[in-house]
């Protein structure tokens, strides 16, 4: 079946590259390979060195065994061998629906986010239910309506925890809670946990459930999204059935692009460091934007790099964000890329001589309304 436009994405590659100011991103300011050898402590001529003598052949298929032994070290108790390194997170999220959902599955997808999340499994034929986020909840979905949907033969459940573009995050107490409800029908949890919250981090799905299927990778968290590599962490059952897929849809993610993976996870605490300080700095700042900006207003996220932030403007969300890019150079992401009127998403953790002047720029739009 035919996929519909990725809203957000196609947004995004029409308009990114003509920002001057762009506050529309939400990785945390990606690093230069400069940058990285210097958090590392490392000598870029050694590196060098080392790439220069490397075979470009497809190199360890599932990724090296160093990569999935730090990735494996994220979780409680993940065996290595149970890390299967990705395309990146949409790379990892394509490969286990494609792998896991067939037609007329029953599937809950929590809505609105990624859209990956619920517009793949309805191509692959599934039933779809909508779980939907509510603004009065902070954001989060709402666990008794859950019940409500569940169905005995409810395959999957998909949430984006840490939520885009809202920053919502669901805790432990309430990730048990909805492990309890998967349970009883034995359905999968499929998570995308590809964004991290610095202050008070939500335990990862497999750490709490046997059927839990964890998806990540190092464009958001870590700041190199330019090396396309994610992973999927699973129980071996799932593991073995996602290995036969991937043969067909990717069969490795690159010699060069595992080595520097692997360099950014030996190094994540320093990389962790920087990334926490840029989130708390910058989220100073969009605090005091919002408290002296009477047209515009938040759920605050949860230490999270994406903000979804509601404007008291009358007319059509779109409309708005595309004048406001050819009048001022400022990128955001309209909510309607969401199915979501009247907000925008700022991805606040970019430069912060950006951030201040792109907020600037849009408080000047904002007073001709
Ligand atoms: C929730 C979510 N998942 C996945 C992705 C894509 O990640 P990657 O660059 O790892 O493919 C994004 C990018 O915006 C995202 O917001």
């Amino acid at each position: 079946m035919k996929l519909p436009r990725f809203g957000v994405e196609e947004w995004l590659n029409v308009n990114e590259k003509s920002a001057i100011y762009d506050i529309a991103g939400v990785s945390i300011k990606a690093l230069t390979m400069e940058e990285l050898f210097d958090l590392a402590g490392l000598d870029k001529e050694v590196f060098f060195a080392q790439l220069l003598k490397k075979k470009m052949d497809y190199g360890w298929i599932e990724g090296s065994p160093e990569f999935k032994t730090q990735v494996a070290s994220l979780y409680k108790n993940m065996p290595v061998d149970n890390i299967l390194q990705t395309n990146g997170a949409t790379g990892a999220t394509m490969l286990s629906l494609y792998a896991l959902i067939e037609p007329e599955d029953h599937v809950i997808s929590m809505y609105p986010t990624y859209q990956q999340l619920y517009d793949i499994p309805k191509s692959l034929g599934a039933d779809v239910d909508l779980w939907e986020i509510e603004e009065d909840k902070n954001w989060l979905p709402d666990l008794d309506q859950l019940r409500r949907l569940i169905r005995p033969n409810t395959k999957m459940i998909c949430i984006n925890n840490a939520n885009n573009p809202t920053g919502a995050l669901m805790d432990a107490a309430y990730l048990e809670e909805l492990v309890a409800i998967a349970k009883e029908v034995d359905a999968y949890i499929f998570s995308d946990e590809i964004y991290r919250s610095f202050d008070q981090p939500a335990p990862s799905i497999v750490d709490l459930y046997e059927k839990g299927i964890a998806v990540n990778s190092l464009s958001k968290t870590y700041s190199i999204p330019g090396i396309r590599v994610g992973w999927v962490a699973s129980n071996t059952e799932v593991a073995d059935i996602l290995r036969d897929y991937r043969d067909y849809t990717m069969i490795c993610a690159g010699v060069f692009d595992d080595m520097v993976a692997t360099l950014v996870l030996e190094n994540k605490e320093t990389i962790l460091k920087r990334n926490r300080q840029i989130l708390e700095e910058n989220l100073a700042l969009m605090d005091a934007w919002i408290a002296k900006e009477p047209k515009a207003s938040w759920i605050r996220p949860a230490s999270v790099s994406t903000s979804f932030v509601k404007l008291d403007v009358n007319r059509p969300i779109e409309d708005f964000a595309s004048e406001l890019l050819q009048d001022y150079g400022v990128l955001v992401v309209p909510g309607n890329r969401f199915d979501k009127e009247s907000h925008v998403r700022i991805g606040y953790c970019c430069d912060k001589d950006v951030l201040e002047k792109g907020l600037e720029k849009l408080s000047k739009f904002l007073n001709k309304y």
